[in-house]
């Protein structure tokens, strides 16, 4: 595997959840496969989970890593070809990204939409660079448009988790104050579509995600239609993605929040959030302190999913 931004590159999704789980069972089976190898995780962004249980997978391979936080520490990079380099951005991303593929064997790269500029965002324009101009793998720990890794651990939780062979798997808008990118929603549509869940999103008008990620799931407005009989209700907010209001808040309706209400109506489903969440905005502390709640057994799998595609990435060495 020499490039990870979505589930294409994963292969048979299959194969991958079972490799997964091998890896849960015996997570230091390939110490060795990663000895005198590097992997450097650059973050253009704030982390707590991706930057701790990628270094931890890595770790579990016999990896060394480099952690850099591009904005704590080192030079402002500027991204933009074509840019007189006046202002207080004194290194460019075309010098930075192959100086850093000297130091490393694979290059794992957070970098968020802008939220301003859509087509530089769904271009994917700062992880493709690293792929095109660092000589080496290179994976997403987040990226404009999606966030495989938070995905992969969400598709691993629901398949330890789920009681029928198709569940009904929920994706929510919920309200929260910030406007937040569509990578998270864009990755579970498009990974839980993949895994033959029988995916519903719902959300306020307005809020309709690419069609390239939602291909296969149904949109439905309808939210007490969209929760009844769900199995798995996976909260997220997302800004607007839709022109002229790409990148918008539209709506803080609290009364999209998750709640025991809500609940309710589903085939007691379990809660799903990729973390940090709001409590109270986007769902109530009484249902993510729930027994039915999967928010931290989701966080611990990021390690396997992580070490699932460093393990492959070595591999391809
Ligand atoms: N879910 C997730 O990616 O968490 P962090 O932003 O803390 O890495």
């Amino acid at each position: 595997m020499k490039t990870f931004t979505s589930v294409a590159d994963i292969g048979s999704l299959t194969e991958a959840i079972a490799e997964a789980r091998a890896i849960k069972a015996d997570r230091f089976a390939d110490a060795s496969l990663g000895r005198n190898r590097t992997l450097m995780m650059v973050f253009f962004n704030s982390s707590l989970r991706t930057r701790l249980s990628t270094q931890k997978a890595a770790l579990n391979l016999g990896m060394n890593v480099i952690v850099l936080d591009i904005n704590q520490g080192a030079w402002k990079l500027e991204t933009e070809r074509g840019v007189i380099m006046d202002g207080d951005k004194p290194e460019h991303l075309l010098e930075a990204i192959p100086v850093m593929g000297c130091y490393a064997d694979i290059i794992g790269v957070r970098a968020f939409a802008s939220l301003t500029d859509k087509k530089a965002d769904y271009e994917e324009q700062v992880i493709n660079q690293f792929i095109r101009y660092s000589g080496r793998p290179v994976f997403s720990m987040e990226a404009a448009t999606g966030h495989p890794l938070q995905a992969f651990a969400d598709v691993i939780t629901i398949e330890e988790h789920k009681t029928k062979p198709r569940p009904k798997v929920v994706l929510t808008w919920a309200p929260h104050p910030r406007a937040l990118p569509q990578a998270v929603p864009n990755s579970f549509a498009q990974w839980t579509v993949a895994a033959g869940y029988d995916v519903v999103i719902t959300h306020p008008r307005g809020y309709e995600l690419a069609p390239e990620f939602t291909a296969g799931a149904t949109i439905e407005y309808d939210r007490e239609k969209a929760f009844s009989g769900a199995d798995f209700i996976y909260a997220k907010n997302w800004s607007a993605y839709a022109d002229p209001d790409y990148g918008k808040i539209l709506s803080t309706d609290r009364s999209w929040t998750v709640d025991t209400r809500s609940m309710a109506l589903t085939d007691n489903a379990f809660f799903m959030h990729c973390l940090p969440v709001r409590r109270n905005m986007i769902v109530t502390d009484d249902v993510i302190e729930s027994e039915r709640s999967l928010v931290i057994p989701e966080a611990a799998n990021r390690e396997i999913s992580a070490q699932t595609v460093l393990k492959r990435m070595l591999q391809s060495l």
